[in-house]
């Protein structure tokens, strides 16, 4: 499918608790629901958290796909990114992280981090394709299988904004 994230009909906005009303905190669940095999997650609940930052990719004013990460300190953690499955392979995820990257440079972050699940090649593919490189592994992270999770890292410069180089200290694919 032709990539056309960045087509005038997609928007990229970020949602604030002030901003969000119901209807859209229910677009970003559903976006959830359609992504995950078990959503644990609650975009209202979330949201109340002054440390929560989301941003979300309409088109025609539908949600297509969403990402929600914390701010703390000098640290941006990716919680969670996902992409309706119709709407995937069209660069959504791409522009929302890349969002998340503009944000975090203008607020001077040091560290962008998530966690992934080890099996989950679409989504590391996505990070390491922006310059995420995996940092450790934490056993058994993920309660429902008991599956790995791999901690991914993009350094940033806090000063200029500038990615810095890194590279993997465990090795995750096979
Ligand atoms: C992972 C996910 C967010 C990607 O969303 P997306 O909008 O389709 O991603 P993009 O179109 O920006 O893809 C960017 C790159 O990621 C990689 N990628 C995405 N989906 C892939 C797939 N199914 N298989 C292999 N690589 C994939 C590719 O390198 C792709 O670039 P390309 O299309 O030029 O080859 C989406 O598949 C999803 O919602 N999955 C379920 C939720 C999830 O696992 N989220 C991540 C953990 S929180």
């Amino acid at each position: 499918m032709k990539r056309d994230a960045t087509r005038p009909s997609v928007s990229l906005s970020q949602l604030t608790a002030d901003a969000a009303d119901d209807a859209a905190l229910d677009e970003i669940d559903a976006v959830a629901s359609a992504a995950f095999d078990v959503p644990q997650f609650s975009a209202r609940e979330e949201l109340r958290r002054p440390w929560t930052r989301c941003w979300v990719a309409r088109e025609e004013r539908r949600a297509l796909a969403f990402l929600i990460a914390w701010h703390v300190a000098d640290e941006l953690h990716v919680l969670n990114v996902a992409t309706c499955p119709a709407a995937r392979r069209r660069g959504l995820a791409t522009a929302l992280m890349n969002r998340s990257l503009e944000y975090a440079q203008q607020q001077q972050v040091r560290l962008i981090l998530l966690e992934v699940r080890r099996s989950n090649r679409a989504a590391i593919r996505l990070y390491r394709k922006l310059g995420f490189t995996a940092m450790g592994v934490r056993p058994r992270y993920y309660s429902d299988n008991g599956e790995d999770a791999v901690e991914m890292v993009l350094t940033l410069d806090p000063a200029t904004g500038a990615v810095q180089p890194g590279r993997d200290e465990i090795r995750i694919e096979i």
